[in-house]
């Protein structure tokens, strides 16, 4: 694996190996409270032009315990494509770091970043796609059920880069991806065929409204209405997007054992009830707690050769 920036550019092999190693990570912090440095002296410079939580920290403190450096740049520092091009800021760091991890508005910097830098680049989110959460929500999924294949996974509202990297992660695992979203916010055909040319297990059951989506599903998902740069949009989303919440009545429908997650920040009383969120079926901060140990699993891979 040269790079991160799509799922369905990754062989499933290699994200087998990329959960394995995090497995493994993870029950060693756990056992021993530390990890092997299997990054000394390695820099993870990390981009970002929009705001993050979980992303920001998970990769800081994933170098940290592997014995490498997490080099925060801001978008203003950057200007990426703007104060310099792309391909300027991708062939001058791959000089100085080991690796690039980047979050973007346009999903085709990363692609430029990543044409240009010798060394590995990470897609941290783009207006496409956020691949890192989709394996962070699979390996929450797979400590819960102790399996992925055969599982169903109904999303729940925008169809946007969460509900695309996840469509994407099912399919390549086996897993059945349920997709319930109001008129205007389906997954766009066009990049469902762009993906499938590449990966032709894609699979996505488009539903007629959430209860569908629901009635078989292990695990239950949603995301913000509003993603960072849409702010201008709230007030007619929150308006199209009724009926479209994970509410205490949607879950009556579901299966009792399933699980719901949401990659968070969530917006209470919009794509998600306080009373679903905070209930025992809600496993968003283990979810959000996997963003760590898989992004270890994916630095030891690309930048320590694990
Ligand atoms: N889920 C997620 O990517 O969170 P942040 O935006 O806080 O990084
Ligand atoms: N769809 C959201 C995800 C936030 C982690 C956004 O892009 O803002």
């Amino acid at each position: 694996m040269n790079h991160f920036v799509s799922i369905a550019d990754t062989p499933l092999d290699e994200l087998e190996h990329v959960f394995a190693v995090a497995k493994r990570l993870k029950a060693q912090l756990k056992s021993t409270g530390r990890n092997d440095a299997i990054l000394a002296g390695k820099t993870l410079a990390m981009i970002f032009e929009k705001p993050s939580l979980r992303t920001r920290v998970s990769f800081s403190v994933a170098m940290n315990q592997l014995g490498g450096y997490g080099l925060l740049l801001s978008r203003d520092e950057v200007g990426l494509g703007t104060r310099e091009p792309v391909k300027d800021v991708a062939r001058v760091l791959n000089g100085m770091v080991d690796g690039i991890m980047a979050r973007v508005f346009e999903h085709g910097k990363l692609l430029e970043l990543a044409q240009y830098s010798s060394v590995p680049v990470i897609n941290a989110l783009s207006d496409y796609s956020h691949p890192c959460q989709a394996l962070a929500d699979l390996l929450t999924i797979d400590e819960h059920f102790g399996k992925l294949r055969g599982l169903t996974l109904a999303y729940i509202g925008d169809g946007n880069n969460v509900a695309r990297s996840l469509a994407v992660a099912c399919s390549k695992f086996g897993m059945g991806f349920n997709i319930a979203t109001p008129a205007g916010y389906e997954l766009a055909d066009a990049d469902l065929l762009l993906i499938k040319a590449k990966m032709p297990e894609l699979s996505v059951t488009t539903c007629g409204n959430p209860i569908e989506a629901v009635r078989d599903a292990d695990v239950v998902v949603t995301d913000t209405w509003v993603s960072m740069g849409q702010e201008e949009e709230k007030a007619k989303r929150v308006a199209e997007f009724a009926g479209y919440a994970i509410d205490e009545s949607l879950m009556s429908q579901a299966p009792k054992q399933a699980i719901v997650l949401h990659c968070l920040p969530a917006y209470r009383g919009y794509e998600i009830s306080e009373g679903v969120f905070e209930g025992p079926q809600s496993k968003v901060f283990e979810e959000a707690h996997n963003r760590l140990h898989i992004q270890k699993g994916l630095l030891a891979v690309l930048m320590g050769g694990a």
